[in-house]
């Protein structure tokens, strides 16, 4: 069964259990401060999670895009990824453990559906802590549809808790559904969620029953849900009898590619497979990432520096195997044509992967040619040294001056002989990055969003704002972007001349005086095309259920939205712009706060 197959199964078989599809949303989310991009199939459906009403209904089910960032670094390993796919099931105050579990089962072993034999699953279950108790039910529920007790397995928190990473939000314990390889048992221990190369996890049922607030207390969901996600890239490995993601015929033609590409032939060495696996892995990511309605390109903050990241890892294991021309773009080719089907936009912004790729790797590789030829100058001097080290202050010289990886320095430094003092580099290159970094680790958490009260208020200080600038510069000042934090907001937006002093001025004024006019705000759920013709504002580049909720401000704006926003706008506070520049090529950005 390939991915393909198997996205319209699981789809199929959870429509017949009465869930609606809804459409996967984009890579990079809006509105959400914790994280830089969608890490998880539940991630868009969080304000429902907490009780919002999905337009849809009660059971969910779709397909989504992921991408974790969590360790770069980690990937090459045979199973870990950065871009992967998540099928999903929904109840949101509908079934609970046991419909869930019911569920997953008979999607699992029946032979109409997977028909994973019973012997091959082990599960595990939540052991209880901090008050939360032990979850005998979900044991039983496993235990009765037929998987013997051991391999039903209890788990700390650390294995079977979901949720909210230091931050606010939905959570819950979860069961996990693991595939059993066959390799003979680890130790007396090795069970289900063992990490020793038996098990691979391929499901996840999290039962939704608390949310974390912003004081660390669980307080419970007046609403119990359920949020799921099975792995597609794992789950094909094991239904095709693959030990590796990698050897499955997702990656076939990526990995084909790097090899014609590089003349190697995967399967020869163990570390050049490893390079072709990141440079398999980190183009199709890349390639999703700037094929996203909402792309960022590279640059040096936020997902924008996660990307050029992974782009200019690619080049430098592309060199591991030898290649030292341009080579991303054919094998972004591969992965546009593999996965158009299921995501049209890849093909929609075919231009634009290629342009970027294109753009990003010669830039890079003028770079390393730049710092290699920087290196053979320091050269006569860094040999006179009898201890053969190289400052960690000069490597870091030669990335803060010319963007030479510390990487690069260190091969460059062995192939004389010489080691690079590395904790002197790191401690440079921690000060240097402090406010950037202080940044993307919270984002690299993968936490989910964060719905206090400031981060609400903003929300619907965004809707203001967008009406406003359509007043104020016009209809095409439409909504690129946004993202908000409890301390203020940003917001992008299509216009190509900076703001006058006076636009900024009656663009504040308008949206100040709709919050003192403590405008009610509603919503109401609608078919998106008659949302459209009501007026309604929908975003650029957004796809929509056939079934929308549109909120509306008083008389004053209309949008469709998820969600959530404040009641009446009296409480917002005083808004004021702080900064208006430019984003990119005829997009503008505004940052402001509520005082
Ligand atoms: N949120 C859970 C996970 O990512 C289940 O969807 O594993």
């Amino acid at each position: 069964m390939n991915a393909n197959e198997l996205r319209t199964k699981y789809i199929e078989f959870f429509k017949s259990k009465g869930h609606a599809q809804i459409q996967g949303k984009s890579l990079l989310p809006d509105n959400d401060p914790t994280v830089l991009f969608t890490t998880a199939g539940m991630h868009p459906l969080v304000p429902y999670l907490l009780g919002e009403e999905h337009p849809a209904g009660k059971r969910l089910t779709d397909y989504q895009k992921c991408i974790r960032t969590g360790d770069i670094e980690a990937v090459g390993d045979p199973s870990h990824l950065t871009f992967f796919e998540m099928l999903g099931n929904w109840s949101l105050g509908d079934y609970f453990k046991e419909g869930a579990i019911e569920m997953s089962f008979e999607f699992l072993t029946s032979p109409q559906w997977l028909g994973i034999p019973i012997d091959k699953l082990g599960v595990t279950v939540f052991q209880g802590e901090d008050g939360i108790p032990k979850d005998e039910e979900s044991a039983a529920i496993w235990k009765r549809l037929g998987i013997p007790e051991e391999r039903i397995v209890y788990r700390p928190r650390e294995d079977n808790w979901w949720g909210p990473a230091g931050t606010t939000g939905p959570c819950g314990p979860d069961t996990e559904m693991f595939y059993d390889f066959g390799k003979e048992p680890c130790g007396p221990d090795c069970g289900p969620g063992c990490s020793c190369g038996k098990w691979l996890e391929i499901w996840n049922d999290v039962f939704m029953q608390y949310n974390k607030n912003a004081e660390g207390v669980y307080e419970p969901l007046a609403r119990k849900c359920v949020d799921t996600g099975m792995g597609i890239e794992r789950t094909v490995t094991v239904l095709n009898g693959k030990k590796s993601v990698y050897e499955t015929e997702i990656f076939a033609p990526i990995i084909n590619a790097v090899e014609k590409a590089s003349g190697y032939t995967y399967g020869s060495d163990s570390e050049k497979d490893k390079s072709v696996r990141i440079i398999s892995d980190h183009v199709r990511a890349s390639s999703f990432i700037l094929g996203d309605p909402k792309a960022v390109t590279p640059s040096n903050v936020g997902a924008g520096y996660v990307l050029r990241r992974l782009i200019r890892r690619v080049v430098r294991h592309g060199r591991k195997l030898g290649i030292n021309e341009m080579f991303l773009c054919p094998i972004a080719e591969v992965v546009i044509e593999q996965m158009k089907g299921p995501y049209p936009e890849l093909e929609e912004n075919r231009d634009r992967i290629i342009t970027e790729l294109d753009k990003e790797e010669k830039k890079f590789l003028e770079t390393l040619k730049q710092g290699e030829h920087e290196f053979e100058k320091l050269l006569p001097n860094l040999l006179k040294d009898p201890k053969k080290i190289m400052s960690g202050r000069l490597a870091f010289k030669l990335y803060d001056t010319y963007g030479f990886p510390i990487e690069l320095t260190e091969e460059l430094a062995a192939e004389h002989g010489m080691t690079v003092r590395r904790e002197e580099f790191d401690e440079a290159f921690k000060k240097h990055q402090e406010l950037s970094r202080a940044g993307s680790e919270q984002v690299f958490k993968g936490g989910l969003g964060d719905q206090g009260e400031m981060a609400v208020k903003y929300h619907t200080a965004t809707h203001l704002l967008h009406k406003a600038l359509k007043m104020i510069l016009g209809d095409h000042a439409a909504q690129r972007g946004s993202n908000i934090t409890a301390e203020r907001m940003r917001f992008d937006f299509s216009h190509d001349a900076p703001m006058t002093k006076e636009q900024i001025a009656e663009v504040e004024a308008i949206v100040n005086a709709q919050i003192q006019k403590d405008l009610p705000v509603t919503m109401e759920i609608m078919d998106i095309e008659s949302a459209k013709s009501s007026g309604a504002t929908a975003l650029f580049g957004e796809k929509y259920e056939s079934q929308v909720k549109v909120y509306s401000i008083g008389d004053f704006s209309k949008e469709v939205c998820g969600g959530p926003h404040v009641e009446k706008t009296g409480g917002m506070g005083h808004f004021k712009i702080q900064k208006e520049q430019s984003s990119s090529a005829g997009v503008r950005r505004i940052r402001a706060v509520l005082e």
